[in-house]
């Protein structure tokens, strides 16, 4: 499969969001990819529902939505309702993954587990069958325009394992300072979506750094 990009819209300017998601629109990128920090999983807040459901209204693409927050169960619903058609929740923030997933399922939506760097890929041995997409973190999250930690090359290897070991068509997505510099790198190793925030929105040329991205650069 050609791996997928996801635009970060973290780094977008949120004076004048639609302009930006135009720009997804008319670009190559395959989703959009959404944070939502609560202020607690993470040392920052971002957005929720509303500003999803805003932009939902003229987005045709996928919304990949990833959720910094505790307790995501509380919101499952409502981030369907808001236009969410990944849902993402962090490993370490579920007591009961396996409920969570069932829960995303449920919703109509694919299943997304999001891992932090000190986080072994292991820990989804027993629940892999039931997880579209792992969101392996390659920063802290919280924050866009971080620096990538080299590490993530080993756990995608043996995540890549891991799932063929299994059988499962899980997608391996790589989050967090994401650039010209690791792109081909990191889809040689196995990645499947590739998200870029800072590096896509901060660039000249969004859209020709997002067909960069694409064709592996
Ligand atoms: C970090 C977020 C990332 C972030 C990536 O907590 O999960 O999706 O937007 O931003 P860059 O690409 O700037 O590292
Ligand atoms: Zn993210």
């Amino acid at each position: 499969m050609a791996h997928l990009v996801a635009p970060s819209i973290l780094a977008a300017n949120f004076a004048n969001l639609q302009a930006d998601c135009d720009l997804i629109e008319a670009s190559e990128a395959d989703w959009y990819h959404i944070d939502v920090m609560d202020g607690v999983f993470v040392p920052n807040i971002s957005f929720g529902m509303p500003i999803i459901k805003a932009i939902k209204k003229k987005s045709k693409k996928p919304f990949d939505v990833h959720l910094m927050i505790v307790e995501p169960d509380r919101y499952i619903k409502d981030f369907k309702a808001a236009g969410a058609d990944i849902l993402t929740v962090h490993y370490e923030a579920c007591n009961h993954l396996h409920r969570s997933l069932q829960a995303i399922k449920e919703a109509g939506m694919k299943t997304g587990v999001a891992l932090n760097p000190h986080t072994p890929v292991q820990v989804l041995k027993d629940t892999l069958a039931d997880i579209d997409l792992v969101c392996m973190m390659s920063v802290n999250p919280g924050f866009g325009g971080q620096s990538f930690i080299e590490n993530t090359y080993n756990k995608i290897g043996e995540l890549k394992e891991m799932i063929e070991r299994q059988n499962t068509k899980t997608l391996i997505e790589i989050d967090g300072g994401v650039s010209d510099k690791n792109a081909a790198k990191l889809v040689h190793a196995g990645a499947d979506v590739l998200v870029a925030g800072s590096f896509v929105f901060g660039s000249d040329d969004p859209v020709k750094t997002i067909a960069d991205l694409k064709s592996g650069i």
